[in-house]
């Protein structure tokens, strides 16, 4: 079997999970990066998947605020599904995934490809990372390799191939407002490693200790700047302590629907 793996992963949950499943069902699976520098202005072509009658895809993306991210949405929209076979999973941070599943699947339905199963893993809250802090931990990672294997199973079922019903609504919950966008300290060296990896390039090259419109609030500067000068600002790490208060202390199970 051909596997064809698309992942969003600003903070690198979504990739581990996605890897997982790639690698469960072909040692040379093809991985593409939908949330690499350049995808997202355009200047980098994104592959559409190999029509071939053993093909499968899988797409994992993370939730923001009980949505797919606009900018997954975007790419997403870009490719030809060409009625090839896929998977969808989401990646949310112990909350919840709302209504992101049945955006995910509503998209790539119209994008041409045949949904057969869908998952929804659990992974660190990149917005407050002691949220389930270990996941995907090695339970999770074998949930993974279980999904692939059933989602394999059903795609050599030929005869079979409906697309589950996920739960979720339409409309689906309005889009996050939220216009914050992350501190910069004067720890900043200027390197311009988070401008350089920002998937908006919403970070100036020539003045990486700022940013600018157009940030998603996707949490990767704040990872991967080597002198932690980037951060939450206060007033919305003390929101989202609040908000998953509740959850910090239950482990949320991974779910399938095949
Ligand atoms: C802006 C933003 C909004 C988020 N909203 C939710 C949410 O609604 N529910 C949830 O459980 N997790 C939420 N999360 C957590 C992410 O879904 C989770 O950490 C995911 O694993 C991140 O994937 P990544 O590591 O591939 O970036 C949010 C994270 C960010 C940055
Ligand atoms: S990665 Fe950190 S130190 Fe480097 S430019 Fe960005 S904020 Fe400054
Ligand atoms: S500037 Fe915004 S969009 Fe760019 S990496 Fe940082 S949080 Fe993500």
């Amino acid at each position: 079997m051909s596997v064809s793996v698309y992942h969003f992963s600003p903070t690198g949950s979504t990739k581990q999970i996605a890897l997982a499943f790639g690698r469960a069902l072909d040692q040379n699976a093809s991985f593409v990066d939908l949330a690499a520098p350049g995808i997202h202005g355009g200047s980098r072509p994104i592959p559409d998947p190999d029509e071939n009658e053993t093909s499968l895809a899988l797409f994992a993306v993370p939730v923001f605020a009980g949505r797919v991210p606009a900018p997954a949405i975007e790419a997403i929209e870009r490719l030809d599904g060409k009625g090839v076979v896929a998977a969808s999973a989401v990646v949310y941070g112990n909350r919840d995934f709302d209504d992101a599943l049945i955006e995910l699947n509503d998209v790539l339905t119209r994008q041409g490809f045949a949904i057969i199963a869908s998952g929804a893993f659990v992974a660190r809250h990149s917005m407050l990372p002691s949220v389930a802090a270990k996941r995907p931990d090695a339970s999770d990672l074998e949930d993974v390799s279980k999904f692939a294997r059933l989602v394999a199973e059903k795609a050599a079922a030929k005869d079979a191939l409906s697309t589950p019903d996920v739960p979720g609504n339409r409309p689906y919950k309005e889009a996050s407002g939220a216009a914050w966008v992350p501190t910069v300290s004067d720890d900043c060296i200027l390197c311009g490693i988070c401008a350089a990896q920002c998937p908006v390039e919403a970070i100036p090259r020539s003045a990486p200790n700022t940013t600018e419109a157009g940030c998603f609030q996707c949490m990767r500067c704040v990872a991967v700047c080597p002198k932690d000068a980037r951060s939450l600002p206060a007033p919305v790490a003390a929101m989202i302590s609040e908000k998953l208060g509740p959850v910090a202390g239950v482990r949320k199970p991974n779910q399938m629907w095949v």
